[in-house]
């Protein structure tokens, strides 16, 4: 059984209890990370924790704890559960108040939730094995703030629902012919060797994963750019991959039953999938 975290105390998950008045249960009013730990050491962490407060800030939901505070106490939940590879989920909610009301309370105490999930050992995966998965496209019904990683992923479920109901694995979204994202996970293009990914705004989240490719692609002088991506682009691309913390980097091999490239991983996904998998050993073995 798994160590969970609630405000301020640490216990079996399956021991964890909230209010059913708490605003995250009647209002989806919060927000969350994930975030990885391989061998018991985060990767990442200030990012996702800077995009915790940036989405914080946002939501307005007022804490003192800092980036550091934050990390200690995810490290010692990771630790309570015995290290290896695991994803921690943090949320923060604006908390349980006695009467159900759309506007803030005046007085704000948020409830703090953590637990942690095991995550396949990518280190240990040979990432140039990966099959790669199918993809469908469909009109990105979600709200205009998809900046904030918030906790209201309806739409997110129905939408990835849609891909597993067509027998595919991910729904890449578009708006007004673009396309913004996958359901969890950011989304990558190759065409003519060169990387393109659809521009971070409102539209989309700022992957941390989708950070750590452009760096990557950057780094190792992989033609890349950042473009509004339209549905022909995409569809007429020689590689399509998604990203994600939990799923790294994943090729696609048919987009709307339909293979893309010559329907295997490609090249191009082969070269960034060995540089990540590289910059990972890079940073735990430092
Ligand atoms: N999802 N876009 C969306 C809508 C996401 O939910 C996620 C992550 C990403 C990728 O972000 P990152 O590289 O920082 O993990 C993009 C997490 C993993 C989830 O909801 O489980």
């Amino acid at each position: 059984m798994s160590i969970a975290f609630l405000n301020g105390t640490f216990l079996p998950l399956e021991e964890a209890r909230i209010s059913p008045l708490d605003r995250g249960f009647l209002f989806a009013d919060g927000v969350y990370e994930v975030i990885p730990y391989y061998n018991g050491i985060s990767f990442g962490i200030e990012e996702h924790l800077s995009r915790l407060q940036r989405s914080l800030a946002e939501i307005r939901i007022p804490l003192s704890q800092t980036i550091e505070e934050w990390a200690s106490l995810l490290n010692d939940l990771v630790a309570k559960n015995g290290g290896g590879d695991l994803s921690v989920y943090l949320q923060i909610t604006r908390g349980a108040y006695e009467t159900r009301n759309h506007a803030f309370p005046p007085e704000i105490k948020p409830t703090i939730f953590a637990m942690v999930s095991p995550i396949a050992s990518p280190l240990a995966a040979d990432a140039t094995k990966a099959k790669g998965i199918s993809a469908i496209t469909a009109p990105d019904i979600r709200w205009s703030r998809c900046d904030i990683k918030a906790i209201s992923l309806l739409p997110n479920i129905l939408l990835k629902q849609q891909a597993a109901d067509a027998g595919a694995q991910e729904t890449i979204l578009v708006r007004d012919n673009f396309i913004t994202e996958c359901t969890s996970a950011n989304v990558f293009a190759v065409k003519n060797g060169t990387i393109y990914t659809p521009v971070n705004d409102a539209q989309n989240l700022g992957g941390i994963t989708r950070d750590i490719i452009i760096g990557l692609a950057l780094e190792h002088q992989m033609p890349f750019q950042e473009i509004a991506m339209t549905v022909e682009f995409l569809e007429d691309a020689d590689e399509i991959w998604v990203s994600s913390s939990t799923r790294e980097v994943v090729p696609v091999i048919a987009l709307n039953g339909r293979v893309v490239g010559d329907g295997k991983p490609g090249m191009l996904w082969k070269v960034m999938a060995e540089h990540y998998q590289t910059n990972k050993k890079r940073i735990f073995t430092r």
